[in-house]
Protein backbone atom coordinates (compact mmCIF):
# COMPACT_ATOMS: atom_id res chain seq x y z
CA UNK A 1 0.00 0.00 0.00
CA UNK A 2 1.27 3.39 -0.71
CA UNK A 3 0.95 6.23 2.28
CA UNK A 4 0.53 10.26 0.84
CA UNK A 5 1.60 12.80 3.31
CA UNK A 6 2.44 16.15 3.03
CA UNK A 7 5.47 17.83 3.67
CA UNK A 8 7.34 21.18 2.69
CA UNK A 9 10.49 21.62 0.90
CA UNK A 10 13.11 24.80 0.33
CA UNK A 11 12.71 25.42 -3.06
CA UNK A 12 16.79 26.57 -2.59
CA UNK A 13 18.45 23.32 -1.28
CA UNK A 14 16.23 20.95 -0.99
CA UNK A 15 16.13 20.88 2.89
CA UNK A 16 12.61 18.84 4.01
CA UNK A 17 10.63 19.98 7.07
CA UNK A 18 7.33 18.97 8.45
CA UNK A 19 5.98 22.42 8.89
CA UNK A 20 6.42 25.88 6.51
CA UNK A 21 8.87 27.62 8.06
CA UNK A 22 9.38 31.53 6.66
CA UNK A 23 13.08 30.71 6.84
CA UNK A 24 14.96 28.06 6.09
CA UNK A 25 17.46 26.98 8.49
CA UNK A 26 19.55 25.82 6.17
CA UNK A 27 19.99 28.06 3.54
CA UNK A 28 18.47 30.86 5.23
CA UNK A 29 16.87 32.04 2.51
CA UNK A 30 13.25 33.76 3.14
CA UNK A 31 9.91 32.66 1.72
CA UNK A 32 11.07 29.46 0.37
CA UNK A 33 9.23 26.64 1.72
CA UNK A 34 6.77 24.86 -0.76
CA UNK A 35 3.92 21.72 -0.02
CA UNK A 36 4.43 19.33 -1.56
CA UNK A 37 2.63 15.59 -1.13
CA UNK A 38 4.94 12.65 -1.06
CA UNK A 39 3.98 9.50 -1.27
CA UNK A 40 5.84 6.57 0.48
CA UNK A 41 5.86 3.45 -0.62
CA UNK A 42 5.11 1.32 2.51
CA UNK A 43 6.62 -2.29 1.39
CA UNK A 44 9.91 -2.61 3.34
CA UNK A 45 13.17 -1.98 2.68
CA UNK A 46 14.30 -4.84 0.95
CA UNK A 47 17.16 -4.30 -2.17
CA UNK A 48 15.18 -5.28 -4.58
CA UNK A 49 18.04 -6.12 -6.85
CA UNK A 50 20.20 -8.42 -4.62
CA UNK A 51 17.89 -9.19 -1.85
CA UNK A 52 21.32 -10.47 -0.19
CA UNK A 53 23.05 -9.52 2.86
CA UNK A 54 24.99 -6.43 2.31
CA UNK A 55 28.77 -5.99 3.22
CA UNK A 56 31.37 -3.56 3.14
CA UNK A 57 34.70 -4.64 1.25
CA UNK A 58 38.20 -4.30 1.32
CA UNK A 59 40.31 -1.20 -0.36
CA UNK A 60 42.25 -3.34 -1.71
CA UNK A 61 40.22 -5.51 -3.48
CA UNK A 62 38.72 -2.54 -5.15
CA UNK A 63 39.68 -2.24 -8.84
CA UNK A 64 39.92 1.60 -10.32
CA UNK A 65 38.11 1.59 -13.27
CA UNK A 66 39.85 4.88 -14.44
CA UNK A 67 40.68 3.62 -17.75
CA UNK A 68 37.14 3.41 -18.45
CA UNK A 69 36.37 6.29 -20.08
CA UNK A 70 34.82 7.40 -23.21
CA UNK A 71 36.21 10.04 -25.06
CA UNK A 72 33.45 12.04 -26.51
CA UNK A 73 35.57 13.38 -29.63
CA UNK A 74 35.22 16.99 -28.51
CA UNK A 75 38.23 18.05 -26.81
CA UNK A 76 36.99 20.88 -25.11
CA UNK A 77 34.04 18.72 -23.48
CA UNK A 78 36.34 15.98 -22.89
CA UNK A 79 38.81 18.22 -20.71
CA UNK A 80 35.86 19.73 -18.65
CA UNK A 81 34.92 15.79 -17.64
CA UNK A 82 38.06 15.31 -16.45
CA UNK A 83 39.28 13.51 -19.55
CA UNK A 84 36.36 11.50 -21.27
CA UNK A 85 33.39 10.04 -19.55
CA UNK A 86 33.27 7.86 -16.96
CA UNK A 87 31.11 4.81 -17.19
CA UNK A 88 28.38 4.56 -14.72
CA UNK A 89 28.33 8.24 -13.48
CA UNK A 90 25.26 10.45 -13.55
CA UNK A 91 26.43 14.21 -15.08
CA UNK A 92 24.18 17.22 -14.84
CA UNK A 93 24.90 20.30 -17.35
CA UNK A 94 22.81 23.20 -16.65
CA UNK A 95 22.32 26.50 -18.08
CA UNK A 96 19.88 29.22 -19.68
CA UNK A 97 17.25 28.19 -21.48
CA UNK A 98 18.47 28.86 -25.37
CA UNK A 99 22.14 29.02 -24.37
CA UNK A 100 22.81 25.59 -26.27
CA UNK A 101 22.82 22.61 -23.89
CA UNK A 102 20.44 20.12 -26.25
CA UNK A 103 23.02 21.41 -29.42
CA UNK A 104 26.08 20.55 -27.17
CA UNK A 105 24.76 17.60 -25.82
CA UNK A 106 23.44 16.05 -29.18
CA UNK A 107 26.44 16.57 -30.96
CA UNK A 108 28.18 14.79 -28.51
CA UNK A 109 25.23 12.15 -28.95
CA UNK A 110 26.14 12.09 -32.49
CA UNK A 111 30.12 12.35 -32.50
CA UNK A 112 30.16 9.28 -29.65
CA UNK A 113 27.50 7.60 -33.08
CA UNK A 114 30.04 7.70 -35.08
CA UNK A 115 32.39 5.65 -32.61
CA UNK A 116 30.13 2.93 -32.17
CA UNK A 117 28.83 3.90 -28.95
CA UNK A 118 25.44 3.15 -27.98
CA UNK A 119 23.26 6.13 -27.35
CA UNK A 120 19.43 7.28 -26.22
CA UNK A 121 18.44 10.61 -26.61
CA UNK A 122 15.51 11.10 -24.02
CA UNK A 123 13.38 14.47 -25.08
CA UNK A 124 10.61 15.60 -22.59
CA UNK A 125 10.88 19.22 -24.67
CA UNK A 126 11.18 18.11 -28.47
CA UNK A 127 9.48 15.78 -30.63
CA UNK A 128 11.75 13.51 -32.34
CA UNK A 129 11.40 15.22 -35.82
CA UNK A 130 12.31 18.35 -34.06
CA UNK A 131 15.58 16.86 -32.72
CA UNK A 132 16.03 15.69 -36.45
CA UNK A 133 15.75 19.04 -37.68
CA UNK A 134 18.60 19.95 -35.07
CA UNK A 135 20.74 17.26 -35.71
CA UNK A 136 20.88 17.77 -39.72
CA UNK A 137 21.89 21.50 -39.16
CA UNK A 138 24.75 19.81 -37.12
CA UNK A 139 27.93 17.97 -39.02
CA UNK A 140 26.14 14.53 -38.58
CA UNK A 141 28.80 11.48 -38.98
CA UNK A 142 25.70 9.64 -40.05
CA UNK A 143 25.91 7.24 -37.47
CA UNK A 144 22.33 6.71 -35.56
CA UNK A 145 21.19 7.30 -32.23
CA UNK A 146 18.01 6.28 -30.84
CA UNK A 147 15.59 9.10 -30.43
CA UNK A 148 12.33 8.62 -27.28
CA UNK A 149 10.28 11.73 -26.35
CA UNK A 150 8.31 10.80 -23.53
CA UNK A 151 8.11 12.70 -20.15
CA UNK A 152 6.34 10.15 -17.94
CA UNK A 153 10.10 8.67 -15.98
CA UNK A 154 8.31 5.06 -15.59
CA UNK A 155 8.41 4.56 -19.48
CA UNK A 156 11.62 6.34 -19.50
CA UNK A 157 13.29 3.48 -17.13
CA UNK A 158 11.69 0.50 -19.18
CA UNK A 159 12.83 2.02 -22.48
CA UNK A 160 16.61 1.88 -20.83
CA UNK A 161 16.67 -1.65 -19.49
CA UNK A 162 15.25 -3.05 -23.01
CA UNK A 163 17.68 -0.86 -25.14
CA UNK A 164 20.65 -1.32 -22.71
CA UNK A 165 22.69 1.94 -24.43
CA UNK A 166 25.72 3.02 -23.31
CA UNK A 167 25.38 6.64 -22.62
CA UNK A 168 21.72 8.19 -22.31
CA UNK A 169 20.65 11.54 -22.18
CA UNK A 170 17.84 13.30 -20.63
CA UNK A 171 16.51 16.44 -21.57
CA UNK A 172 15.26 17.70 -19.60
CA UNK A 173 14.86 16.72 -15.69
CA UNK A 174 12.18 19.78 -15.03
CA UNK A 175 10.10 17.74 -17.82
CA UNK A 176 10.24 14.42 -16.12
CA UNK A 177 8.17 13.14 -13.24
CA UNK A 178 7.35 9.64 -11.56
CA UNK A 179 3.66 8.76 -11.34
CA UNK A 180 4.15 7.54 -7.77
CA UNK A 181 5.04 11.47 -6.54
CA UNK A 182 1.92 13.18 -6.07
CA UNK A 183 3.91 17.21 -7.15
CA UNK A 184 4.06 18.23 -10.55
CA UNK A 185 7.07 17.90 -12.90
CA UNK A 186 9.80 20.61 -12.20
CA UNK A 187 8.70 20.80 -8.22
CA UNK A 188 11.64 19.88 -6.19
CA UNK A 189 9.64 16.80 -4.72
CA UNK A 190 9.44 15.15 -8.93
CA UNK A 191 13.04 16.34 -9.76
CA UNK A 192 14.49 14.97 -6.47
CA UNK A 193 12.85 11.68 -7.07
CA UNK A 194 13.33 11.50 -10.91
CA UNK A 195 17.37 12.30 -10.10
CA UNK A 196 17.50 9.37 -7.47
CA UNK A 197 15.45 7.10 -9.74
CA UNK A 198 18.11 7.86 -12.43
CA UNK A 199 20.94 7.49 -10.27
CA UNK A 200 20.44 4.26 -8.98
CA UNK A 201 20.03 3.19 -12.88
CA UNK A 202 23.05 4.49 -13.79
CA UNK A 203 24.87 2.77 -10.67
CA UNK A 204 23.23 -1.22 -11.50
CA UNK A 205 23.21 -0.74 -15.20
CA UNK A 206 27.03 1.14 -15.42
CA UNK A 207 26.03 3.72 -17.89
CA UNK A 208 26.33 7.43 -18.47
CA UNK A 209 23.54 9.22 -17.62
CA UNK A 210 23.65 13.28 -18.76
CA UNK A 211 20.45 15.09 -17.42
CA UNK A 212 19.97 18.59 -18.42
CA UNK A 213 19.11 20.89 -16.14
CA UNK A 214 17.64 24.50 -17.08
CA UNK A 215 19.01 27.69 -14.45
CA UNK A 216 16.45 29.44 -12.73
CA UNK A 217 16.42 33.18 -12.63
CA UNK A 218 18.35 33.48 -8.91
CA UNK A 219 21.28 31.50 -11.10
CA UNK A 220 20.33 28.12 -9.30
CA UNK A 221 19.23 24.65 -11.21
CA UNK A 222 15.37 24.91 -10.86
CA UNK A 223 14.50 24.17 -7.11
CA UNK A 224 17.01 21.38 -5.70
CA UNK A 225 20.86 22.52 -5.47
CA UNK A 226 19.59 18.96 -4.37
CA UNK A 227 20.37 17.53 -8.01
CA UNK A 228 23.81 19.03 -7.40
CA UNK A 229 25.01 16.75 -4.47
CA UNK A 230 23.16 13.85 -5.81
CA UNK A 231 25.53 13.83 -9.38
CA UNK A 232 28.72 12.85 -9.82
CA UNK A 233 29.51 15.94 -12.23
CA UNK A 234 27.83 19.14 -12.43
CA UNK A 235 28.59 21.37 -15.37
CA UNK A 236 27.57 24.95 -16.23
CA UNK A 237 26.90 26.13 -19.70
CA UNK A 238 27.07 30.12 -19.65
CA UNK A 239 27.64 32.58 -21.93
CA UNK A 240 25.64 35.83 -23.06
CA UNK A 241 23.07 35.66 -26.11
CA UNK A 242 24.85 38.86 -27.18
CA UNK A 243 28.07 36.83 -27.71
CA UNK A 244 28.59 33.61 -29.54
CA UNK A 245 31.27 32.08 -27.50
CA UNK A 246 30.32 29.58 -24.87
CA UNK A 247 31.75 28.27 -21.69
CA UNK A 248 31.44 25.08 -20.22
CA UNK A 249 32.64 24.67 -16.59
CA UNK A 250 33.26 22.07 -14.31
CA UNK A 251 31.64 23.25 -10.73
CA UNK A 252 31.70 19.48 -9.40
CA UNK A 253 33.38 16.36 -10.51
CA UNK A 254 33.90 13.51 -8.57
CA UNK A 255 36.53 12.22 -11.71
CA UNK A 256 38.44 14.92 -12.09
CA UNK A 257 39.48 18.39 -11.56
CA UNK A 258 37.35 21.45 -11.22
CA UNK A 259 39.48 24.13 -12.59
CA UNK A 260 38.58 23.00 -16.39
CA UNK A 261 36.76 25.09 -18.90
CA UNK A 262 35.88 24.37 -22.55
CA UNK A 263 35.02 27.17 -25.09
CA UNK A 264 32.92 26.91 -27.83
CA UNK A 265 31.74 28.94 -30.18
CA UNK A 266 27.95 28.77 -31.36
CA UNK A 267 27.75 28.92 -35.30
CA UNK A 268 25.20 27.81 -37.98
CA UNK A 269 26.01 24.42 -38.10
CA UNK A 270 26.43 24.24 -33.79
CA UNK A 271 29.11 24.78 -31.66
CA UNK A 272 32.62 24.93 -32.54
CA UNK A 273 35.53 24.13 -30.00
CA UNK A 274 37.39 27.03 -29.69
CA UNK A 275 41.06 25.61 -29.14
CA UNK A 276 42.67 28.90 -28.55
CA UNK A 277 40.40 30.96 -26.88
CA UNK A 278 43.50 33.82 -26.51
CA UNK A 279 43.12 34.45 -30.44
CA UNK A 280 39.43 34.34 -30.27
CA UNK A 281 39.53 37.31 -27.65
CA UNK A 282 41.95 39.36 -29.36
CA UNK A 283 40.42 39.15 -32.70
CA UNK A 284 39.35 42.87 -33.89
CA UNK A 285 41.59 44.56 -31.16
CA UNK A 286 42.84 47.35 -32.48
CA UNK A 287 46.47 48.72 -32.91
CA UNK A 288 48.16 51.79 -31.65
CA UNK A 289 45.15 53.35 -29.29
CA UNK A 290 45.32 54.59 -26.79
CA UNK A 291 42.85 52.53 -23.86
CA UNK A 292 43.70 48.97 -25.05
CA UNK A 293 45.69 47.25 -22.95
CA UNK A 294 46.06 43.24 -23.27
CA UNK A 295 46.36 40.94 -20.39
CA UNK A 296 46.24 37.07 -19.47
CA UNK A 297 43.32 36.27 -16.84
CA UNK A 298 43.12 32.93 -15.65
CA UNK A 299 39.97 30.97 -16.32
CA UNK A 300 40.15 27.87 -14.03
CA UNK A 301 43.98 26.64 -14.73
CA UNK A 302 43.55 27.75 -18.30
CA UNK A 303 45.59 31.19 -19.60
CA UNK A 304 43.30 33.54 -21.81
CA UNK A 305 44.14 36.40 -22.89
CA UNK A 306 41.92 39.39 -23.21
CA UNK A 307 41.68 42.75 -24.39
CA UNK A 308 41.04 45.23 -21.27
CA UNK A 309 39.41 48.84 -22.89
CA UNK A 310 39.31 52.38 -20.96
CA UNK A 311 37.94 55.27 -22.24
CA UNK A 312 38.70 58.36 -20.38
CA UNK A 313 37.07 62.03 -20.52
CA UNK A 314 35.69 65.03 -19.14
CA UNK A 315 32.87 64.95 -17.51
CA UNK A 316 29.75 67.13 -18.09
CA UNK A 317 28.81 66.62 -14.59
CA UNK A 318 29.08 67.38 -11.02
CA UNK A 319 29.64 63.73 -10.47
CA UNK A 320 31.74 61.94 -13.10
CA UNK A 321 29.72 58.85 -14.60
CA UNK A 322 32.06 55.36 -14.20
CA UNK A 323 30.90 52.23 -16.03
CA UNK A 324 32.55 48.96 -15.86
CA UNK A 325 31.73 46.27 -18.46
CA UNK A 326 32.65 42.43 -17.60
CA UNK A 327 34.70 43.28 -14.49
CA UNK A 328 33.80 44.71 -10.70
CA UNK A 329 32.42 47.95 -10.89
CA UNK A 330 33.86 48.76 -7.02
CA UNK A 331 36.75 47.45 -8.24
CA UNK A 332 37.24 50.01 -10.86
CA UNK A 333 36.14 52.66 -8.42
CA UNK A 334 38.64 51.74 -5.91
CA UNK A 335 41.23 51.74 -8.43
CA UNK A 336 40.61 55.38 -9.72
CA UNK A 337 40.96 55.88 -6.60
CA UNK A 338 44.28 55.11 -5.98
CA UNK A 339 45.41 56.27 -9.11
CA UNK A 340 43.87 59.73 -8.00
CA UNK A 341 45.73 59.56 -4.32
CA UNK A 342 48.74 57.81 -5.20
CA UNK A 343 49.72 59.49 -8.44
CA UNK A 344 47.65 62.43 -8.21
CA UNK A 345 45.64 62.28 -11.51
CA UNK A 346 42.72 64.39 -11.34
CA UNK A 347 40.30 61.60 -12.38
CA UNK A 348 37.05 63.13 -10.11
CA UNK A 349 36.68 65.42 -13.24
CA UNK A 350 36.58 62.96 -15.70
CA UNK A 351 34.00 60.06 -16.61
CA UNK A 352 36.00 56.54 -17.14
CA UNK A 353 34.00 53.74 -18.66
CA UNK A 354 36.35 50.46 -18.67
CA UNK A 355 35.40 47.25 -21.34
CA UNK A 356 36.85 43.94 -21.25
CA UNK A 357 36.37 43.14 -25.09
CA UNK A 358 34.62 39.87 -25.91
CA UNK A 359 32.07 39.92 -23.14
CA UNK A 360 34.35 37.76 -20.71
CA UNK A 361 33.82 38.26 -17.27
CA UNK A 362 36.27 38.33 -15.34
CA UNK A 363 36.62 38.87 -11.49
CA UNK A 364 40.36 38.51 -10.72
CA UNK A 365 42.69 40.93 -8.52
CA UNK A 366 45.47 40.18 -11.26
CA UNK A 367 42.96 42.45 -13.94
CA UNK A 368 43.56 45.46 -12.08
CA UNK A 369 47.27 46.69 -13.51
CA UNK A 370 45.33 46.33 -17.21
CA UNK A 371 42.77 48.18 -15.71
CA UNK A 372 44.92 50.87 -14.49
CA UNK A 373 47.36 51.03 -17.50
CA UNK A 374 44.41 51.26 -19.87
CA UNK A 375 43.05 53.85 -17.82
CA UNK A 376 46.62 55.96 -17.87
CA UNK A 377 46.83 55.40 -21.55
CA UNK A 378 43.69 56.79 -22.20
CA UNK A 379 43.51 59.62 -20.02
CA UNK A 380 47.43 60.14 -21.48
CA UNK A 381 46.09 59.38 -25.06
CA UNK A 382 49.15 57.53 -25.81
CA UNK A 383 48.72 54.18 -26.76
CA UNK A 384 50.50 51.11 -25.04
CA UNK A 385 52.93 48.85 -27.05
CA UNK A 386 51.18 46.52 -29.28
CA UNK A 387 53.67 43.78 -28.02
CA UNK A 388 53.62 44.09 -24.72
CA UNK A 389 51.02 42.69 -21.71
CA UNK A 390 50.11 43.11 -18.64
CA UNK A 391 49.05 42.08 -15.02
CA UNK A 392 49.34 42.28 -11.52
CA UNK A 393 47.06 43.10 -8.44
CA UNK A 394 47.05 46.96 -6.95
CA UNK A 395 47.41 47.19 -3.78
CA UNK A 396 45.41 49.99 -1.65
CA UNK A 397 48.88 52.06 -0.97
CA UNK A 398 49.41 51.57 -4.84
CA UNK A 399 51.72 48.89 -4.69
CA UNK A 400 51.30 45.96 -7.01
CA UNK A 401 51.52 42.47 -5.61
CA UNK A 402 51.99 39.18 -6.67
CA UNK A 403 49.59 37.17 -8.89
CA UNK A 404 48.96 33.11 -9.05
CA UNK A 405 50.49 31.46 -12.01
CA UNK A 406 52.66 33.49 -13.07
CA UNK A 407 54.51 31.36 -15.63
CA UNK A 408 51.39 30.02 -16.71
CA UNK A 409 50.56 33.65 -18.45
CA UNK A 410 54.20 34.36 -19.04
CA UNK A 411 54.11 31.43 -21.49
CA UNK A 412 50.92 31.93 -23.18
CA UNK A 413 52.11 35.70 -23.90
CA UNK A 414 54.56 33.90 -25.91
CA UNK A 415 53.01 31.70 -27.31
CA UNK A 416 50.51 34.12 -28.74
CA UNK A 417 54.01 36.18 -30.00
CA UNK A 418 54.14 38.69 -27.70
CA UNK A 419 57.53 40.47 -26.70
CA UNK A 420 57.47 42.14 -23.29
CA UNK A 421 55.73 41.67 -20.02
CA UNK A 422 55.14 44.02 -17.25
CA UNK A 423 54.28 41.94 -14.11
CA UNK A 424 54.43 42.35 -10.24
CA UNK A 425 57.92 42.46 -9.30
CA UNK A 426 57.45 39.56 -6.57
CA UNK A 427 56.58 37.26 -9.49
CA UNK A 428 59.93 37.69 -10.81
CA UNK A 429 62.07 35.31 -8.73
CA UNK A 430 60.31 32.41 -9.95
CA UNK A 431 60.47 32.65 -13.73
CA UNK A 432 62.26 31.33 -15.96
CA UNK A 433 61.56 31.98 -19.37
CA UNK A 434 63.74 32.56 -22.50
CA UNK A 435 62.45 34.76 -25.67
CA UNK A 436 60.37 37.44 -24.07
CA UNK A 437 61.43 40.46 -21.81
CA UNK A 438 59.91 40.44 -18.43
CA UNK A 439 59.64 43.79 -16.51
CA UNK A 440 58.96 44.00 -13.01
CA UNK A 441 56.80 46.89 -10.86
CA UNK A 442 56.23 47.00 -7.79
CA UNK A 443 54.38 50.43 -7.55
CA UNK A 444 51.75 52.27 -10.08
CA UNK A 445 54.53 54.46 -10.26
CA UNK A 446 57.26 52.46 -11.55
CA UNK A 447 54.56 51.28 -14.20
CA UNK A 448 54.27 54.61 -15.54
CA UNK A 449 57.76 55.14 -16.20
CA UNK A 450 57.92 52.15 -18.00
CA UNK A 451 54.62 52.66 -20.01
P1 LIG B 1 19.49 24.85 -27.53
O1 LIG B 1 20.50 23.78 -27.60
O2 LIG B 1 18.11 24.51 -27.98
O3 LIG B 1 19.44 25.49 -26.08
P2 LIG B 1 18.97 24.85 -24.70
O4 LIG B 1 18.81 23.40 -24.90
O5 LIG B 1 20.10 25.20 -23.77
O6 LIG B 1 17.72 25.54 -24.30
O7 LIG B 1 20.08 26.05 -28.39
C1 LIG B 1 19.28 27.03 -28.81
C2 LIG B 1 19.99 28.14 -29.50
O8 LIG B 1 21.13 27.80 -30.22
C3 LIG B 1 19.01 28.73 -30.45
O9 LIG B 1 18.78 30.07 -30.05
C4 LIG B 1 19.62 28.63 -31.79
C5 LIG B 1 21.06 28.37 -31.52
N1 LIG B 1 21.64 27.45 -32.50
C6 LIG B 1 22.56 27.91 -33.41
O10 LIG B 1 22.92 29.10 -33.43
N2 LIG B 1 23.13 27.04 -34.30
C7 LIG B 1 22.80 25.73 -34.34
O11 LIG B 1 23.34 24.96 -35.16
C8 LIG B 1 21.83 25.26 -33.40
C9 LIG B 1 21.41 23.82 -33.40
C10 LIG B 1 21.28 26.15 -32.50
MG1 LIG C 1 16.97 22.32 -24.91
Amino acid sequence: MAKTKSAFFCKECGYESGKWLGQCPVCHQWDTFVEEKITKSTAGKVDRLTGEVAHSVLLSDVTSNEHDRITTGMEELDRVLGGGIVKGSLVLVGGDPGIGKSTLLLQMCLALAGDGVNVLYVSGEESPGQIKMRADRLHNAGKDIRLFSETNLDRVETVIENDKPDIVIIDSIQTMYREDVASAPGSVGQVRETTSTLMKLAKIMGITIFIIGHVTKEGVVAGPRVLEHMVDTVLYFEGENQVSYRILRAVKNRFGSTNEIGVFEMCQKGLMEVSNPSEYMLMGKPEEEAGSVVTCALEGTRPIMIEVQALVCRTNFNLPRRTSAGTDYNRLNLLMAVLERRIGMALSGYDAYVNVAGGMKINEPSLDLAIIAAIISSYKNRPVDNNTIVFGEVGLTGEIRAVSQASNRVNEALKMGYKRVILPKANLKNLDVKGITLEGVDSIRSLIDIL
